[in-house]
């Protein structure tokens, strides 16, 4: 290897487009703090996100509307110093990109400039087409997400699968195609039907990336927390469970709290 080789090859724009067009999948995870971010940069993850389902799973919110544009960047920041590799993006917080284009482009400048990530992600179709035409002109990539966009929880009242009947799946796939021609790398697919993902996946040049879309998306996505099992009330059927985190942590502080009361930790070995 020569001296002026990288030692990791980073995943860029251009890497996903091309996985696409190879047929090669798309692996993202989502993480919200160093050690895990490390984790799955030194297993070989394509793209880390720092989600808004920070809300959910880090700060115990019942809705990903309350998250700021403060914390998304304190979280990217913290992933920043673990990933190596990785596509790094963010997600764009509720009413951080929906106010006007001026405010949006900023905001979407301040994450990257402040947090070193790589792209930004935000939720909705049409009516972001000139927004993501003008980030792209300046050098911002985008990421879209389509289907159940869980910061319009109040507008749909539920976290059912979406474009379930042919008007919402129409529009979802002229939504699709305006994206992918306003320039964005990808497209998060959230809870729409096997058939509509694969179909829609078919009909754009970029990467769409599924998560409880099927398997005919360029890519999958998951919470890293569910795909772990950390969380005992949340099992829905596109998560499947990759470890049981929560049996081996609860067992974990039990034997600790145990070794504690016990007086059998620490031994005299585990002092100075
Ligand atoms: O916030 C998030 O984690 C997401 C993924 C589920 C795609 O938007």
């Amino acid at each position: 290897m020569s001296v002026h080789a990288p030692e990791h090859k980073r995943v860029t724009t251009k890497t996903i487009l091309s996985m696409k067009h190879t047929g090669e999948k798309i692996a993202m995870l989502t993480a919200y703090d160093f050690l895990t971010a490390k984790l799955l940069d030194e297993a070989g993850i394509d793209i880390i996100l720092v989600g808004d389902s920070v809300a959910n799973v880090f700060q115990g919110l019942e809705t990903t509307v309350p998250v700021t544009l403060d914390e998304i960047i304190y979280h990217t920041k913290v992933v920043r110093r673990a990933v190596k590799r990785a596509m790094l993006v963010a997600d764009m917080p509720f009413m951080s990109y929906q106010v006007n284009t001026e405010e949006a482009v900023r905001n979407c400048g301040r994450v990257l400039k402040e947090s070193g990530a790589e792209a930004v992600k935000m939720e909705g179709g049409r009516r972001n087409e000139v927004l993501i035409r003008q980030l792209v002109e300046i050098g911002i990539p985008v990421m879209g997400h389509l289907g159940l966009t869980p910061q319009s929880i109040y507008k749909f009242g539920t976290y059912e699968v979406r474009a379930k009947d042919s008007a919402e799946a129409e529009l979802l796939k002229e939504d699709a195609r305006i994206l992918s021609e306003a320039g964005v790398f990808a497209t998060v697919l959230e809870k729409i039907p096997s058939d509509l993902a694969a179909e829609v996946t078919k009909s754009i040049r970029s990467a769409t990336i599924g998560i409880g879309a099927g398997p005919g998306c360029d890519g999958q996505v998951l919470v890293v927390n569910d795909m772990l099992g950390m969380n005992e009330q949340f099992h829905p059927r596109f998560v499947r469970p990759y470890a049981n985190l929560a049996k081996t942590m609860r067992e974990a502080f039990q034997a600790y709290i145990g070794d504690v009361k016990d007086n059998t930790f620490p031994t005299d070995a585990e002092g100075y």
